[in-house]
Formats: structure tokens, C-alpha cells, sequence
């Protein structure tokens, strides 16, 4: 496989195929970046942005054969977000990965943005900074208030839990804002019925609040889905796409409140966090039960995956990768992909109805609102921490040449 990794690598050096704009989130965290102070890190951003909206200009494009429309960044340049939001007052509730990300790309876009959250962890980042009490960092009530665009940001628990404090504030010709449409869909479980007068829009980063953040100063924007729940003032299509623009995406793809929740909380159990770690560790215990030494079974199952094949993957595809492996890899991946995916897909059927009939958000509802919720996840997130093969994995990671 080691040979495999290496033909793989020279192949991509050559074809030196562009990379997604999902793929650039692996570039994210600068170090040139986190080191400007945050004054120039604005300045750096808005330059870098500029420059990036000159080379864009898609519409319609094709999805392996199903056209769709896709919104982009430099049909909403900034002065057009001052335009469109010259009258409101956007209002962040929580500063958690999300609410920070989103408020400070707002803010650098020269938008009228305003933090609102408890006293406490997120209340003192904000402070850290740059907002001000009392002029652009509120106490939650107090932001809903003075908010036109009240932008829900605050954990998908608190949304549910804090829904009878929020709603007396949204009166009629506001907007309320989301980044999952968890409260909305799942209403019967959250009890957040948005009132019938409002508009209600969502944009929703394909990534974390920091990866939105760190693209946006590296003047490319993530990725984002946006939906209308609720369009009431007849402009809340076009108001979601530009808050969209001005929170920081770089594309933004059409969906519903519903479908984007359906396939974040499928995705996330399935092969992004709970389906990867489950073959994960299937693949390790059988090496280490057939006498494999813990670093063969880390490296050939965890370290070569993530160092070198899935970054190869993510800038060509799979096709590319199977074409680009060496014969020996290749036959056995073609003769064995069919039988993991029988296996797995009646299971991923099992957890796309868990989603949809709403048996997840419930156990998460429940889960992360009981009082002993800190104590009882340190413990299951000790229990992977503490496995034998994360520990090898520490111990691999720490060999690698930028880590010497
Ligand atoms: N994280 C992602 O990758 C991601 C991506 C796309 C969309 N989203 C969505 O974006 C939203 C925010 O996500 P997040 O990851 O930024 O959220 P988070 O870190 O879980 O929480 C955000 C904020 O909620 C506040 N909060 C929690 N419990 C509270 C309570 N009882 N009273 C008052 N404030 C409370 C926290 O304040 P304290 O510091 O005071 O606790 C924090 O400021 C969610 O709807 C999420 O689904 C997240």
C-alpha cells in the first residue's frame, strides 16, 4: 500500500488537477494567517476577497447530469450587502464556532452586526474581540430587541430551551435566521413554531464556525445551502442569499429547511464522524487480533488514509484514485467495494428513517439537555480518547516530519 500511496502521489503531482472548494477547507488553518494581527487579517481579507470576485461567475451547473442552480459570491459584492442590509440591524445570538465566524465575516463586510449571548465563556471571547457591551454585544433579550434579522446561532439545545425568552421579539416584518433547520423541522420535539409574520431563511456553512472564518480570510468562502422556511415580505429568497454572501459561503446550493436537516444529521452519524470510526476500528481490532503490531494496524488503517489517499481523493475523486493505484491495490478494491456497501446500506437505510422520524433529534434533545450531560460525555469521550488505537495514533502523529 505504501507503494500504492507513492504512485498515487506522483500521479497527482503531475495532473495537478485544481482542487474543490470543499477540498480547500483542509488548507484552512494558515499559520500566516492566525499570526496578523486582527486588524490586518481584515484588511488581508477584504483585498484577498476583491481579487477572488473578479474570477468568479457560475449559474447553472451540472451535477453528474442534474443541472442545478448555484449562488455565488461575486454576484453580491459588498457594497451591495451595505445596499441590501443598509436598514437592519443583524443580530447574532450565541458566539459559539458559528456565531463568532459568521459575526466577524458580517462585521468585516462593513455590515450593522450585533452579538447577543449570556455572561459567561462566549460573552468574554467576544469581548476579546472587539465587540463592546452596551454598542455591539448585548445580553440575549436585549439583541432580539434591537435586532431586525435575529440570527439563531445559539446551540441547537438552547434554540429549544431559550424559544419562549426569543419569540416575543419576533414581530412582524423581522427576520428570523438559522443555520440548521433542527428547531423548525423538528417542532413537535423543540417547540420552535416561528410566528406566521415573519420571514424565516436559512444558510448553513458546510463546515466548521472556524473553517468559516479561516476561508473567508483566506478570501475564498465555504460552501453553503440556503432555504426559505417562511418568505412573507416576497424578498426572502434574495435577503438569504445575500446574508449568505455576507456570513462568509463562497457558493450557496438551494435546499429546504428539511432536506438540509435530514442529510446534516445523517451525514454526520454516517461517513463523516460515526460510520468512519466504526470501520475504523473494525479494521484495526482484526489486524491487532491476527498479530498485528499497534502502529502496522494504525498506519495501514488510519495514518495513510488521512495523509495520503483521502486528500488525493478530495482533489480527484475516487475514480482518479482507483485509476492511479497500482494493480494489486487496485483488484482487490474493485472486488471488495460492492460487498461493504451491501453490507452497510440496509444500516444507512436504518439511520436515514432514525432521522426522519425524528428518533435522533430526540435522543440528542435529550442527551445533550440532561444536567449530567458534561459529566457523562467526558466519560464516552475519554472511552475513545483512551482506546488503543487513538493512542497509537498520538504517538504515529508525533513521528511525522512537521511535528519533529
Ligand atoms: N458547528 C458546526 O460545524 C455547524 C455547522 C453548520 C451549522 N451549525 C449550526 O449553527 C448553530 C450554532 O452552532 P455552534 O456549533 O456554533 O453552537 P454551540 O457551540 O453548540 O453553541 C453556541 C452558543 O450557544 C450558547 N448557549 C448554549 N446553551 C445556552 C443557554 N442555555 N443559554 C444561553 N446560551 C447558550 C453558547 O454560549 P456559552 O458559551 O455561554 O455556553 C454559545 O455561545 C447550530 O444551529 C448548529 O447546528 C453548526
Amino acid at each position: 500500500m505504501n507503494l500504492l500511496a507513492r504512485t498515487a502521489f506522483r500521479q497527482v503531482t503531475r495532473v495537478a488537477t485544481p482542487l474543490s472548494t470543499r477540498s480547500l477547507s483542509l488548507f484552512a488553518r494558515s499559520p500566516i494567517l492566525t499570526h496578523l494581527p486582527r486588524a490586518a487579517l481584515s484588511k488581508t481579507a477584504v483585498t484577498l476577497n476583491n481579487n477572488w470576485l473578479q474570477t468568479r461567475g457560475m449559474k447553472t451547473i451540472d451535477f453528474g447530469g442534474t443541472k442545478e442552480v448555484v449562488y455565488e459570491r461575486s454576484d453580491y459584492p459588498p457594497a451591495k450587502l451595505q445596499e441590501t442590509f443598509k436598514n437592519d440591524t443583524l443580530s447574532v445570538l450565541g458566539y459559539g464556532p458559528q456565531g463568532r465566524g459568521q459575526a466577524l465575516n458580517l462585521r468585516d463586510n462593513n455590515l450593522n452586526v450585533i452579538i447577543g449571548t449570556r455572561k459567561g465563556a462566549s460573552w468574554d471571547k467576544a469581548v476579546s474581540e472587539g465587540w463592546i457591551p452596551g454598542k455591539t454585544l448585548f445580553e440575549i433579550n436585549e439583541a432580539c430587541e434591537k435586532g431586525t434579522i435575529i440570527m439563531n446561532l445559539l446551540s441547537d439545545a438552547a434554540q429549544s430551551k431559550l424559544w419562549n425568552q426569543i419569540k416575543p421579539y419576533l414581530t412582524k416584518g423581522k427576520t428570523l435566521y438559522f443555520s440548521h433547520g433542527f428547531s423548525v423541522i423538528y417542532a413537535d420535539d423543540t417547540g420552535v413554531i416561528p410566528p406566521k409574520d415573519i420571514d424565516v431563511i436559512l444558510v448553513a456553512p458546510k463546515g466548521s464556525g472556524t473553517t468559516v472564518r479561516n476561508l473567508f480570510l483566506e478570501g475564498r468562502g465555504i460552501n453553503g445551502s440556503v432555504a426559505v422556511y417562511q418568505d412573507v415580505s416576497g424578498k426572502a429568497k434574495e435577503r438569504a442569499i445575500a446574508l449568505g454572501v455576507g456570513v462568509g459561503t463562497g457558493y450557496l446550493y438551494e435546499t429546504t429547511f428539511k432536506q438540509e436537516v435530514y442529510s446534516d444529521l445523517y451525514g454526520e452519524r454516517g461517513v463523516l464522524m460515526g460510520a468512519i470510526q466504526g470501520l475504523f476500528l473494525a479494521q484495526y481490532e482484526v489486524l491487532r487480533a491476527h498479530g498485528h503490531s499497534p502502529s502496522e494496524a494504525f498506519n495501514e488503517t488510519v495514518e495513510e488514509a488521512t495523509q495520503s489517499l483521502y486528500p488525493l481523493i478530495g482533489a480527484n475523486g475516487m475514480d482518479w484514485m482507483y485509476a492511479n493505484c497500482s494493480t494489486t491495490a487496485q483488484r482487490g478494491a474493485l472486488d471488495w467495494f460492492r460487498r461493504f456497501q451491501k453490507l452497510n446500506q440496509p444500516l444507512f437505510e436504518e439511520l436515514y428513517q432514525s432521522v426522519a422520524d425524528g428518533t435522533e433529534t430526540r435522543r440528542s434533545l435529550e442527551k445533550n439537555s440532561a444536567p449530567n450531560y458534561r459529566a457523562e460525555l467526558e466519560v464516552e469521550l475519554a472511552e475513545i480518547a483512551d482506546h488503543e488505537m487513538w493512542r497509537t495514533g498520538k504517538a504515529v502523529r508525533k513521528l511525522r516530519p512537521e511535528n519533529q
